[in-house]
Parts: C-alpha cells; sequence; structure tokens
C-alpha cells in the first residue's frame, strides 16, 4: 500500500522533535510532503531552525520545511520556554542547521498541496497552535472538503489545562485559529492532554530508549531529560506526558487509541476560560460531533512503537 501523504505543522519543542524522527522512521507508512513551523512553544525563527535541526538528525536534510505564522491570528504570542528553553530544544548539543527553509510561506504550501493533490489524499498533522491551518482555511476555504484527516494535539476535558487550569497550551496560544479549525468541518481526531498525560517518559521507558545507542536516540533521550524536569517537577510523576508523537502513532498504529466522536468546542471569550476544549463527552448537548477525542491509550504498545522506530533512524 503506498504510504499515507502527510504535512505536519509544529512548534518545536523537544516533543515535536520525537513526533518528526517518529514519522521519518517510517517512510514505509508515510510520506512527509513538508513541514511547517509555527511559533508556539518558542518564537518562529526558533522552530524553524529547530525543525531543520531535527530534519538533519533524521537524516533527512533534503525535507521541505516552510515557515509559517510568526504570532497567532488576534493575540500576544505566547511561548513555553519555561518548559522547552530558550532555545525550544535545550537539552542536547546539536550544530546550527545548513539546511535552509524554503522560500514559500507555510500557508501557502498548505493550500497549493491540498488543490494539487487529489482530494482526500492529504492527512494534515498539528503538533503546535493551529494559525497556520487557520490562516490557510480563511485564504482558501475549498481546502476545508480536501483535507482527508486532521489528526492534532490539543485540547483536553477530564485532564483540565497545562497553561491555565483549563486550557491546553496548542489551543490557549491561538483559540481563535482553533474556532476556524473546529468550525471547518473537517474529519478531525484530537489527542488531548486526557491521552497524553498518561504517556510518561519513566526511567524504565528512556532506558530502552538509551539503549538503542545511535546517536538520534542519545540525542532524543537528551532532550527528553530536559523536556520532562519541569512536568515532574509539577505533577511528582516517574517522567513527563509525551504530547506530540501521540499523532504520528495514530496514523501508524490507530489500535492503540480509543475515544469518542463527540462535539468540541472552543472557548474564545472568557478570560477565565479561554482557550478551553469545552468536549461533551457525554452528550449533554444538541451540538453536532466534529471531532473523535481520544482518551485512552496502550502506554506500553506506544513507547514500543517509538523505540523500534527510533531504532531506525
Ligand atoms: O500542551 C502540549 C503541547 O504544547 C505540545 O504540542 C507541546 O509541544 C506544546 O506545543
Ligand atoms: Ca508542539
Amino acid at each position: 500500500m503506498a504510504p499515507r501523504k502527510i504535512i505536519i505543522d509544529t512548534d518545536p519543542g523537544q516533543d515535536d522533535a520525537a513526533a518528526i524522527m517518529l514519522a521519518f522512521a517510517s517512510p514505509e507508512e508515510l510520506d512527509v510532503l513538508g513541514l511547517c513551523a509555527v511559533a508556539g512553544n518558542v518564537p518562529l525563527s526558533f522552530t524553524s531552525r529547530n525543525l531543520r535541526i531535527v530534519c538533519e538528525l533524521c537524516g533527512r536534510p533534503d525535507a521541505k520545511v516552510y515557515e509559517g505564522a510568526l504570532k497567532p491570528l488576534n493575540r500576544p504570542q505566547v511561548t513555553a520556554e519555561h518548559v522547552h528553553g530558550r532555545t525550544g530544544l535545550d537539552g542536547a548539543e546539536l550544530p546550527e542547521p545548513a539546511m535552509s527553509a524554503q522560500p514559500t510561506h507555510a500557508v501557502d504550501f498548505i493550500i497549493e498541496t491540498l488543490m494539487r493533490e487529489p482530494a482526500g489524499t492529504v492527512t494534515i498533522c498539528t503538533l503546535g497552535p493551529l494559525t497556520n491551518l487557520a490562516l490557510a482555511l480563511q485564504k482558501a476555504p475549498d481546502i476545508a472538503g480536501r483535507i482527508q484527516e486532521l489528526v492534532m494535539m490539543g485540547g483536553g476535558l477530564f485532564e483540565g489545562g497545562n497553561i491555565t487550569p483549563t486550557a491546553e497550551f496548542n489551543i490557549y496560544v491561538d483559540p481563535e485559529a482553533a474556532k476556524i479549525v473546529f468550525d471547518a468541518g473537517i474529519p478531525t481526531v484530537m489527542m488531548p492532554l486526557d491521552v497524553t498525560h498518561q504517556l510518561l517518559t519513566t526511567k524504565a521507558r528512556v532506558a530502552k530508549i538509551a539503549a538503542i545507542g545511535t546517536r538520534p536516540a542519545q540525542v532524543l533521550v537528551e532532550w527528553l531529560a530536559f523536556f520532562e524536569r519541569f512536568d515532574i517537577e509539577k505533577y511528582g510523576s516517574d517522567g513527563g506526558p509525551l504530547h506530540d508523537p501521540t499523532v504520528i502513532a495514530y496514523l501508524l498504529k490507530p489500535e492503540l487509541f480509543s475515544g469518542r466522536h463527540c462535539n468540541v468546542e472552543i472557548e474564545t471569550q472568557s478570560e477565565l476560560t479561554v482557550g478551553m476544549t469545552v468536549a461533551d463527552w457525554w452528550g449533554v448537548t444538541d451540538r453536532k460531533p466534529n471531532a473523535t477525542f481520544m482518551r485512552n491509550v496502550d502506554a506500553d504498545g506506544f513507547f514500543e512503537l517509538l523505540t523500534e522506530r527510533v531504532s531506525r533512524l
């Protein structure tokens, strides 16, 4: 079977890096048409740099990297250096990237790709704020009906939020963008904190990645050691939640996950709860279901997949 064509939109971020490594390690299943940097964990200049560092670490200096939105649609930029470090990829020492970003803007790349490829054959994987995809939908609304599936890391319900008591970071940074995306009628799979908080980078799991012994695996271990420290401190857990690789793992082994197709609305007005993903899990409203909200995951199966694939790099 031909590999699934995907576009990855991302704000690296150590956990984004793990997701991209998983994607590049799976060429028989995934054809990465391009990778789009968005401002999120750190400013765009760093997310673009970091994305190219990850491509080169994976032996993919040929990958097409595009630069997107510098800031959210209507709000000041919010970043997460407190989690990811000043550069967004703190934890490992790597050279500055030699590869350049493409001259085309990420939003135009998304539009051009979706209009060129046969309808329903390109999956969008978002690992950061939804600004680029929202801008593409505003500029070319027809792309909504051409997207095979949107698989996104973001949101939360039973787990609450991680940047405010009710909002998860990717949604909180650009709630207006998230609302545009969730209102667009795109077949959507959500990987919320309710799933990612079950995926802790425990010492035993990280030790298996370290045992691979390759440079990519060692760098990933160093990134995870930096990335997890904030959440270990916050939650008092053995390891921190590994968010973004869930998106790619779903494409590779969807059976690892289970959830419910339900309505998800985005709060954009309330100062108290802005960025909250209001998922109607119990079907108490007549609002139309618009996303598959994942809630359960086979954590050991997820880490076995990640570890085995990283060993292929
Ligand atoms: O809330 C977790 C999400 O925000 C992850 O995608 C992480 O990389 C940050 O972007
Ligand atoms: Ca991210």
